[in-house]
């Protein structure tokens, strides 16, 4: 009613087209919502980028503290299930599922007004071995592949409706010559578990988007053999929507030229393009990719005391050329998720061995560091 009375205050009195619409509105609430929907201005990622692409941060789950709350809901409008959706703490035996940490993150992402992203179906790392045994002995084909089946129609039926999208192979791609990495996947079923993979989750969950999610195929080798996988998948008329680019790149060694490629090359091919697991390491290690099998020696900790100014900026720099990229692209990407929320609950720390990282836009106190205030600069401004 109020709206009808501002509107009815602005029409000139006698017209015809201003009652109308007057009328309408009263006749159809959702004008008025639609109205109402000012584009918020409290100054977080997702107002200045949200419009563009989703953003993102992948999270453990809900049990988050309140300051880390009031973070992920000002600047993030999706979050990606750090591991608990993985088949490992998912299903961990044949036949028993344990949905308490997915449903408990979802539950919270509800109430923050936040998407989902799951994260994964089919993956060869946190998969337990009883899906390839049998007896003792190394399973079939039909077996493991119905204990694929079944396990994506359970994990992928119950969160249908309450995911926005799914990635539902991780990292089959091989890092070397060959095309797909040797695992129990391809050894017991086949090349072909990846389309069957996608075939039991497009069954499972009529809409949520369908990925390929992978590290380092945004260059060399990869690309081409994920653009042979995307070509494979659709000649077969297998339901895929998007490539996931994990995106955990190295300071000052961002291979910009490589990712604009794979973006524009990806999404000829119709796909979706997610870059799902954000992260820019300032740590030097020798692992290119992102293996999670890699470990290294070594006990090196240089910014245990903090990042010094030189590497906060050439940290800001290759985030803004990034954010640049991506908004070029907006047409073509989807979402761009970070893999952690602040530095404080960042995979590097650990990974590929124990050190103190600062590869994200927030500190450990949740401050923004520059780069975040670089990137959000860049966004104000487009
Ligand atoms: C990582 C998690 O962040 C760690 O907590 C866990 O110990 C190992 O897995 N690529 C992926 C993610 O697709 O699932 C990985 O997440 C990081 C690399």
């Amino acid at each position: 009613m109020k709206k009808r009375v501002r509107m009815m205050g602005v029409a000139k009195p006698g017209s015809i087209l201003i009652e109308l619409l007057a009328v309408m509105a009263m006749m159809c609430p959702a004008m008025l919502v639609a109205q109402d929907k000012a584009p918020t201005a409290d100054g977080g990622l997702k107002s200045v980028y949200g419009k563009r692409f989703a953003i993102g941060a992948a999270i453990p789950g809900a049990d988050l503290k309140n300051e880390e709350i009031a973070l992920l809901s000002k600047h993030f409008s999706t979050v990606t299930p750090e591991n608990c959706m993985k088949p490992e703490p998912i299903h961990p035996e044949e036949g028993r599922y344990d949905f308490t940490g997915g449903d408990a993150l979802v539950k919270m992402a509800q109430s923050k007004g936040l998407t989902v992203n799951g994260h994964t179906l089919v993956w060869h790392y946190q998969c337990p071995d009883w899906f390839f045994v049998d007896n003792g002995k190394p399973a079939g084909r039909e077996l493991v592949l119905k204990r694929m089946r079944e396990h994506i129609a359970a994990v992928a039926g119950h969160y249908s409706g309450k995911v926005a999208s799914w990635d539902v192979v991780n990292e089959a791609i091989d890092d070397g010559k060959g095309y797909l990495r040797n695992t129990k996947w391809t050894q017991c079923i086949g090349d072909d578990f990846i389309a069957e993979a996608f075939i039991a989750a497009r069954k499972a969950d009529p809409k949520a988007d369908l990925y390929y999610n992978d590290y380092s195929i945004e260059g060399g080798g990869k690309r081409e053999k994920t653009l042979r996988l995307i070509r494979e998948l659709k000649q077969r008329n297998v339901p895929i929507n998007g490539v996931g680019i994990q995106g955990h790149w190295q300071v000052g060694r961002v291979p910009l030229k490589d990712i604009e490629a794979a973006i524009v090359a990806f999404h000829a091919e119709g796909m979706k393009v997610a870059i799902t697991e954000l992260d820019i390491d300032v740590v030097s290690r020798s692992a290119s990719g992102a293996n999670v099998n890699a470990r290294e020696k070594g006990a090196d900790d240089p910014f245990v005391d903090g990042l010094t100014p030189e590497m906060q900026k050439k940290l800001a720099d290759d985030y803004t050329r990034l954010f640049e990229l991506f908004l070029k692209h907006r047409d073509k990407i989807s979402r761009v998720t970070f893999w952690g929320l602040h530095d404080g609950r960042s995979w590097l720390n650990s990974w590929p061995r124990k050190r103190t990282n600062h590869a994200l836009l927030f500190d450990r106190s949740l401050q923004p560091k520059p780069a975040a205030e670089s990137v959000l600069e860049l966004g104000r401004k487009q």
